[in-house]
């Protein structure tokens, strides 16, 4: 710095931190009102989850990989087992016949909440939105009628679009054959104290082809969730196959990892889930083979929830700054605590909501409707 620049360096100093003390206040502010509205108005009211209504939990357990190829990490304990809870679900819709995203969470615990270790994730590699400011164009511009939605979002964010045709499933077969993503990443500080980020990913154990990927849909036809003319597969049809899977042989799943390294100078695309990370340079390593032998009946389905929080601090959330921090998206979950508890609360103030019923009402995504 030359001498005439000098003495402005300290007003600026305090501007930049002022700012950026401002952009954090509006992170909290968006989070914890953007959470209060979802408990007040859909959760409880509704007793719906924000997404992911329709789904079918299971258990069974994690064994993870003898000889990892991760950086080691005192969690990830090689041969070591955990119980596991899962659930697996399609978002939004209260129909499997419709084009929807499919999902499946996993805790590493048997119980409906409490767990060392949660992940959610949603198929396709990359998302939907990209920051909270994006999610918060997104949850506002749905739009749904009669199982059509997003036709100004997508329009507007073609990025968007591509990240709904890259997740959607119409014709899957099983929710057992799908490639799932935890999308955003996560801290990993291993064993040798240096700071890494995390991505998980879920396979089935046994190579088998993932069915259900639109081929090269319009973007009215990506809009249109709807299920197809004639269409003969009932409203349960996913979760049936899978219990029926589950009865009849068990479900084997492999859960991987990929870990990057940080830098001094991080480039923050690294933190953008809608750029995937190059598997030359940081490939996806067995975490662990997960077997499920039971599944749950529809309440025990219903009652089972998962929390970004849910997580050993060396492997937790990123920190975020800004609502257009990418981080700001795990931020956003990690504050939404208050939906969860409006949700489970709503089924001891007014009963639990009833399974889906095989009816002809189709293309829906409320209880009422
Ligand atoms: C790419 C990022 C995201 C992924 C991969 C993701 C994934 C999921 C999945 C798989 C579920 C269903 C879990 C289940 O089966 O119970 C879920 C539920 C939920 N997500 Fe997200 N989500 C993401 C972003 C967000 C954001 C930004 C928010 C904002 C607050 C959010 C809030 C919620 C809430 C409130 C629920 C319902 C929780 C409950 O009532 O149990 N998610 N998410």
């Amino acid at each position: 710095m030359t001498a005439t620049e000098a003495p402005t360096a300290p007003p600026r100093l305090m501007v930049y931190w002022l700012r950026r003390l401002g952009d954090k206040l509006v992170l909290i502010l968006y989070s914890r009102l953007f959470g209060l509205m979802l408990a007040l108005f859909l959760c409880f009211p509704k007793q719906q989850r924000m997404s992911h209504n329709n789904g079918i939990g299971a258990t069974g357990k994690l064994r993870i990989v003898d000889h990892p190829e991760f950086p080691a990490h005192e969690f990830f304990e090689p041969g070591k087992e955990f119980p596991v809870r899962i659930r697996h679900a399609s978002a939004t819709f209260l129909d499997d016949a419709m084009n929807c995203i499919r999902s499946l969470s996993i805790k590493l615990s048997d119980q409906q909440f409490k767990s060392p270790f949660d992940i959610e994730m949603n198929t396709g590699v990359t998302s939907l939105f990209w920051s909270a400011a994006s999610f918060l164009k997104f949850a506002s511009m749905r739009g749904e009628k009669y199982g059509v939605e997003y036709r100004e979002y997508n329009r507007r964010y073609p990025d968007g679009l591509k990240g709904s045709m890259t997740a959607g499933r119409r014709h899957a077969s099983s929710f057992h054959n799908l490639h799932y993503y935890c999308k955003t990443p996560f801290l990993f500080v291993g064993k040798d104290g240096l700071k890494r980020y995390a991505k998980y990913r879920v396979i089935p154990a046994d190579s088998e082809v993932e069915i259900g990927k639109e081929t090269d849909p319009s973007e009215w036809d990506q809009c249109n969730q709807r299920i197809l003319p004639h269409e003969t597969r009932g409203r349960n049809y996913l979760k049936y196959e899978y219990e029926d899977r589950v009865k009849r042989q068990g479900a084997r799943y492999r859960m991987q990892i990929q870990t990057h390294p940080a830098s001094e100078e991080e480039d923050p695309e690294v933190f953008n889930n809608m750029v995937v990370w190059d598997e030359d340079l940081y490939p996806w390593r067995d975490l662990g083979i997960m077997t499920i032998d039971k599944v749950l009946d529809w309440r025990e389905s219903t009652l089972t929830t998962f929390s970004v929080n849910n997580m050993p601090k060396t492997l937790g959330v990123l920190p975020a700054h800004s609502i257009f921090d990418y981080n700001s998206l795990n931020y956003m979950r990690a504050h939404s605590e208050i939906a969860r508890h409006a949700r489970v609360l709503s089924y001891k103030v007014f009963g639990m909501v009833p399974p889906i019923p095989d009816n002809d009402n189709r293309n829906v995504s409320d209880w009422g409707q």
